[in-house]
């Protein structure tokens, strides 16, 4: 696709013309938008390109390994990876809000993107994945009334840092983006991820957050998402996910009482995100995610299927 080559192309050269022999740091979250920002400048400038990686402990499991794999050993990117799931836990500790808990994670993220953004000396740049839609949001004016969700972006960042942006992305849509991000040899997997909410598995534990709760949401979600890419389903949903509600019921297994949390696996098809119907998943398929989260994950005897549309609920459930 000539067009695309060119725009790649064009890109890099004012990449580097602006850039000249300066630093850029950017803040890596392994979603889309970033990450193939990352190897375009990585393209253009190389290891004047320092990525920051914040881990926040609610992030998908093994999240910071696969992204150190994919970018940081394939594509050679300079990424530092700060595990900061101490303090993110820390701040959430007691915390059940969904308004409060989303506020606390952005300004924590803010905090810790802050401190170690001043550890790299001498950086001019912020690279952001900032995309087409992003730029018309937050153009747009909403008043207070209008805030359904106060919503995080990783790379949201205060006016008050001393930089100059750099969005090589910002013209684009995001199908777009998929297109420069497969030119630019990221596999298709990575560049066709569902989307991921800054606040992370934050706002997907109902209520207070706490390290076990954590771990036991990982574990059912990666079941859920292996099973869509083994039955070929990933990419005929726009976004998937598995939500642990801080509800324990009775159950059994073999002859021993339980009482354990509820897992609900959302699904969710759409083309804007504004409007939204429930996946018609296959029962085998259902059958065999309840089967498998069931029995292998501890900490859940109970699976629900949300079938539910935007409006009137959202996709997320906080
Ligand atoms: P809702 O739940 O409002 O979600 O139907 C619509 C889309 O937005 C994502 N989402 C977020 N993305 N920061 C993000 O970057 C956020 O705080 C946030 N909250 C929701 C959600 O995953 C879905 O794709």
């Amino acid at each position: 696709n000539w067009k695309l080559t060119n725009y790649i192309d064009e890109t890099i050269a004012d990449i580097k013309e602006r850039v000249g022999d300066q630093k850029v740091i950017l803040g890596l979250s392994g979603g889309v938008d970033s990450s193939v920002a990352a190897v375009l400048i990585h393209k253009a400038i190389g290891d004047q390109l320092q990525c920051i990686f914040v881990d926040t402990g609610l992030l998908r499991k093994d999240e910071g390994k696969k992204v150190m794999e994919n970018y940081g050993e394939h594509f050679n990117l300079k990424i530092k990876m700060i595990d900061a799931s101490e303090r993110f836990l820390s701040k959430l500790a007691g915390v059940s809000d969904p308004e409060e808990k989303r506020k606390a994670i952005g300004n924590e993220f803010v905090a810790v993107f802050d401190e170690e953004s001043k550890k790299i000396e001498g950086a001019k740049f912020l690279a952001q994945g900032t995309i087409y839609p992003d730029v018309i949001e937050s153009q747009s004016v909403k008043g207070p009334s209008s805030v359904i969700k106060s919503h995080h972006n990783v790379g949201g960042l205060p006016e008050e840092m001393d930089f100059e942006l750099l969005e090589p992305l910002r013209e684009l849509f995001k199908d777009e983006v998929r297109k420069v991000g497969e030119e630019l040899g990221i596999p298709h997997h990575l560049v066709h991820r569902h989307p991921f909410p800054g606040p992370g598995l934050g706002i997907r534990i109902l209520g207070a957050v706490d390290e076990e709760k954590v771990r036991i949401l990982q574990e059912a979600d990666d079941i859920f998402i292996e099973e869509l890419y083994k039955n070929d389903l990933y990419d005929k949903v726009s976004q998937a996910f598995v939500v642990l509600l801080p509800v324990k019921s009775v159950g059994v297994m073999g002859d021993e009482r339980t009482y354990e949390y509820t897992a609900v696996v959302r699904s969710a098809n759409t083309t804007d995100f504004m409007t939204a119907t429930w996946s018609r998943l296959p029962y085998e398929f259902l059958d065999t995610i309840s089967n498998r989260i069931i029995n292998e994950v501890r900490g859940i005897n109970r699976v629900a299927y949300d079938i539910s549309s935007k409006p009137p609920a959202t996709i997320e459930w906080e």
